[in-house]
């Protein structure tokens, strides 16, 4: 079955734990890269750890949650061959595959609540990459 890495901080750490069970129960292979309570902890060091993971090829997703997802996704998206999302709806979700081949996804645990999360989650997990020219442009990206 498919692994799919996790990371959060304690902002996110509910969230995360959440997500896990559903991904778990969805049978895939969740690898937590934590943190593991809500003692307040730094996002920039899980995310800089998910996403080494992802450049050493351990998983091809990684989901990261933090109060507002927008630290995890600054974090992220310094990192090479990263291509992170926040996103707050579907539409986000579902374009940030189809058009950018976004291989992590950010959530805001103090933004969205715990139906919406699933329901971006799935989307996001669930859509493909078109390809075509948005190869292309993606390509740019990963030249910069
Ligand atoms: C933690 O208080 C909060 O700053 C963090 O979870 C995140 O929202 C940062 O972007």
């Amino acid at each position: 079955m498919e692994h799919v890495l996790l990371g959060s901080d304690h902002a996110g750490f509910g969230l995360k734990e959440l997500i896990k069970q559903k991904l778990n129960s969805q049978g895939y292979q969740v690898i937590d890269v934590g943190c593991f309570s809500e003692e307040s902890c730094d996002y920039p060091l899980f995310a800089i750890d998910l996403c080494k993971r992802i450049q050493k090829g351990d998983a091809r997703n990684g989901i990261l949650v933090c109060g507002t997802g927008i630290g995890m996704s600054m974090a992220a998206n310094r990192m090479k061959g990263i291509r992170a999302a926040l996103c707050a709806n579907e539409y986000q979700a579902r374009m940030s595959r189809a058009h950018n081949d976004s291989n992590v996804l950010c959530l805001g645990s103090r933004v969205i609540g715990q139906d919406l999360a699933f329901s971006i989650l799935d989307v996001w997990l669930n859509t493909e990459f078109e390809g075509g020219r948005h190869k292309r442009r993606v390509d740019l990206i990963e030249s910069i």
